[in-house]
This record gives structure tokens, sequence and C-alpha cells, in this order.
């Protein structure tokens, strides 16, 4: 099947990239969240970059249009799936709001609809299992920000069939990106490897090793990483750091993938990084 219409759930960062993605390689694309205010910012946040790129020439105004009029918002969910090809979910990382989510879903679209979840840890079999239809459910996990980065993880639940994958591996070839196959198991590859190195950098706040800029210093300087790993936890968001944690924690039941307390506490004073304004850094 090739998709030509795919309907984006969440317009936060990465909903908003897959949106800008798809948009831009030519697919029709609904975008749906629980408030206008978040679709008008989703949306905010795709005009700006697009704006970037007709500045730097690489667009012009014309083009830049016809991708941002393929984007249409919604406030329905039943509305927003009605004639979609595929479904992207990117909503928050928590297995009952994804699951209430896949089960709605599940009854709202199409027989021939595709669901696939962004999540960063999730396991892909159990949300499927939250459908009738587990063969057609698949992780499509892209990396923020997701205009930039290549990389999309696809990940088969246990159930997944071939057709599905070998369709959304096309789709991510389609929107520009290096697709690479991943086993469900908790966090897949990427948050399996990353996640602990970000963890390990908050116990080094926490147990006053040193100052976050030095750790992220040290980062850049000495691994050339591009961003200090206490620059890219605020980037990602805390919150989304924390739930991954947990995930692996429970997941793989080591005390090696215990979340950091200062990164429970920091999450739970509202201080979710750059998108809540501060986290380790504090952001106009
Ligand atoms: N959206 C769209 N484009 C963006 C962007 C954004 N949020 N941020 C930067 N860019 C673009 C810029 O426009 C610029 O484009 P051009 O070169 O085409 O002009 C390019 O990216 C480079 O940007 P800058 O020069 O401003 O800054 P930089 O060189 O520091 O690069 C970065 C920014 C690409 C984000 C870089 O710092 C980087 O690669 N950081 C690490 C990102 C990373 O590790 N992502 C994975 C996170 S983990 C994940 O996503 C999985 C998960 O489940 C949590
Ligand atoms: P975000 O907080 O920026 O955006 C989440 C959006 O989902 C918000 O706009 C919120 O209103 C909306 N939402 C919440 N519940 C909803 C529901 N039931 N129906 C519709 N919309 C709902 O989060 P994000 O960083 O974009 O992360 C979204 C997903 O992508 C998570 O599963 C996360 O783990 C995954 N992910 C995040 C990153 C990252 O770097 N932040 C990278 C890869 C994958």
């Amino acid at each position: 099947m090739k998709i030509q219409h795919v309907t984006v759930i969440g317009a936060g960062q990465m909903g908003s990239g897959i949106a800008q993605v798809a948009a831009e390689a030519g697919c029709q694309v609904n975008l749906y969240d629980l408030q206008e205010g978040f679709l008008e910012k989703g949306v905010g946040r795709i005009e700006k970059n697009l704006a970037r790129q007709v500045e730097k020439g690489r667009l012009d105004e014309k083009e830049k249009l016809s991708i941002l009029d393929r984007i249409h918002k919604f406030a329905s969910l039943e509305k927003a799936v009605e004639e979609t090809d595929i479904v992207i979910e990117a909503v928050v990382e928590n297995m009952g709001v994804k699951t209430e989510l896949f089960r709605q879903l599940d009854e709202a679209c199409p027989s021939r609809t595709i669901l696939a979840s962004n999540t960063s840890s999730l396991p892909i079999t159990e949300i499927a299992a939250s459908t009738n239809r587990p063969e057609k459910v698949i992780g499509m996990h892209f990396m923020n920000p997701v205009p930039v980065m290549k990389l999309v993880e696809v990940i088969r639940g246990l159930a997944t069939s071939d057709e599905v994958y070998h369709t959304v591996e096309s789709l991510a070839k389609e929107l520009g990106k290096t697709p690479v196959e991943v086993k469900d198991f908790p966090g897949f590859i990427s948050n399996r490897v990353l996640m602990p190195m970000i963890n390990e950098a908050i116990y080094a706040v926490y147990e006053g090793v040193a100052e976050p800029e030095a750790i992220d210093q040290v980062m850049k300087l000495g691994m050339n990483h591009p961003m200090g790993p206490l620059t890219l936890a605020d980037f990602i968001g805390l919150d989304t750091c924390l739930y991954i944690m947990e995930t692996l924690h429970e997941g793989f039941g080591d005390s090696k993938y215990r979340p950091c307390p200062l990164l429970r506490k920091y999450v739970k004073a509202g201080w979710t990084g750059r998108k809540a304004g501060r986290g380790f850094y504090i952001y106009e």
C-alpha cells in the first residue's frame, strides 16, 4: 500500500515535526490534539521552520504555502482519521494514555489503516493488544528534531505483519529518513543506549561531581557530542526522560536503570526542560 494520507495525533514537538516532514513529502496530513491552542502552537512551529528554509533559499514561498496547505487541523479524533492510510501517534509517553487512544483509533479508523506509535520506549506488543488489529500496529520512532534527524527506528510488535512492516519502512524512506529495524524490547536500541547515559549525567549533578555546564562541556569537547547530555535531556523533555527510565527499570527489572531522584524532583517541580522554560538550564 502506498501511503498518501497521514494522521498525526499530538501536535507537540514530535507530532509537529512528523506532520512537517510528511507534508513536505507530499502527503495530506491531518493533525489532531486535545486543544485548539496546542494545534496552533504545533502549526506555528512548522511555519517557523519552513520560513527559515525560505530565508535560506532552499524553498520558495509558493512551495512553503503548498506544504502548509497539506496540513489540516482537527479537534475531533473521529473526523481526523476518517480517510487515513496511517495514524502516527505522538502523545505523552504513558501506557494508559496510549492504550486508551489506540482503542479509540481502532474503533474510528477504516479497517485498512495502519496504527503506528512514535513511543520512545513502550512495548509495541502491549499497545497493539488494546486493538483488534494487532497485525497493523507498529512502532515508528522518529528522533528529535524530526526535520533534521535521519533515523527512524521501526519496531515490530509480536503480531505485526510483514506487509505493514514493509509499508512503514517505505514510508520512512519517502520522508527522507533511514529506517532501522529493531525488535520490541524496552527502549528499543536508541533509548536503551542513550537514556542511561543521560540518567548517569543527572546522577553526576545529584552527587555534586560537577556543575551541569561542566558535564556538558566534557561530553561535547571530549566525545564530540553535538549537545551535552543535560542540554539534550532538557531538549527531549525531562518528563519524557523520566518515563523512558521508568519503562527500562520496570521492563528489565534491573537496578542499573533506576531513575535518578533528582530527575524525579525536577519533573515534580514542573521543570521539564526547554518546553517549560526551565530544566537543568533556564530558557527565555
Ligand atoms: N527543528 C527544525 N530544525 C532545526 C531545529 C528544530 N528544532 N533545531 C535545529 N534545526 C536545524 C537548523 O535550522 C539548522 O539547519 P541548517 O543547517 O539546514 O541551516 C540545523 O538544524 C543545525 O542547527 P543549528 O546550527 O542551529 O544548531 P546545531 O548545529 O547545534 O544543531 C541540532 C542542532 C541538530 C539539534 C544538534 O544540536 C544535534 O544534533 N543535537 C542532538 C540531537 C539528538 O541527539 N537528538 C536525538 C534525541 S533522542 C530522541 O529523539 C529519541 C527519544 O525517544 C527521546
Ligand atoms: P510533547 O509534550 O511535546 O507533546 C505531546 C502532545 O500530545 C501535546 O501537545 C499534548 O497535548 C498531546 N496529547 C496528550 N494526550 C493526548 C491525547 N490523548 N490525544 C491527543 N493529543 C494528546 O511531547 P513530545 O516530546 O512530542 O513526545 C511525544 C511522544 O514522542 C512521546 O511518546 C515521546 O516519548 C516520543 N518521543 C519524544 C522524543 C523527544 O525527544 N521529545 C523523541 C522521540 C519520541
